[in-house]
């Protein structure tokens, strides 16, 4: 059984707050995909996540490198960007498997490019343009996904 979760982001920063709000709720381990067209908004909401963890920096996508790391108090923080990988078997060069650790947390953009080579997740973002704004889905797609998204629903 699937639970959904949406949600209308009238700005940037109601992005941001909704990635910061999935971080404080997620644990360890947690594998999440996020789906949309260029400039939907996943980049932006990884900040959000990521900066949830306790990062200040900037947070930009990894086109050309696939992953950036940030190691971070809380938790390992992967972040993917797959937009540019030309075979998914390069993921298994990069050793993909070690990232996706029981106390690390993946995001995933782009990762139907990913094919076989990225394990599944636990929750399935879509961002999609409202206008100028933007709406945001997030699916269960495991146990564990169904908690968090019961947990955002009752918030
Ligand atoms: N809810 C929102 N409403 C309007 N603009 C937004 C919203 N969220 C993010 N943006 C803007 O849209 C762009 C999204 O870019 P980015 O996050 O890099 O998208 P993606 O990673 O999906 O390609 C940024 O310019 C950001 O400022
Ligand atoms: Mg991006």
């Amino acid at each position: 059984m699937t639970r959904s979760f949406e949600f209308h982001l009238t700005d940037e920063i109601a992005t941001v707050a909704m990635g910061n709000c999935v971080a404080d709720i997620i644990e360890q381990g947690a594998v999440i995909y996020l789906h949309g067209d260029l400039g939907a908004g996943k980049t932006t909401f990884t900040r959000g996540v990521v900066q949830g963890f306790g990062h200040t920096g900037k947070v930009k996508s990894p086109t050309y490198t696939l992953v950036e790391p940030y190691e971070l108090e809380r938790a390992n923080v992967y972040h993917f960007d797959l937009y540019r990988l030309g075979d998914p078997e390069e993921l298994e060069y990069m050793g993909i498997r070690d990232y996706f650790s029981t106390d690390a947390i993946c995001v995933v953009e782009w990762p139907e490019k990913g094919g076989e080579f990225i394990p599944v997740p636990d929750l399935d973002i879509t961002l999609s343009y409202v206008g100028k704004e933007r709406k945001i889905v997030i699916n269960s797609a495991s146990e564990r996904g169904i908690t968090i998204v019961e947990k955002l629903n009752n918030k």
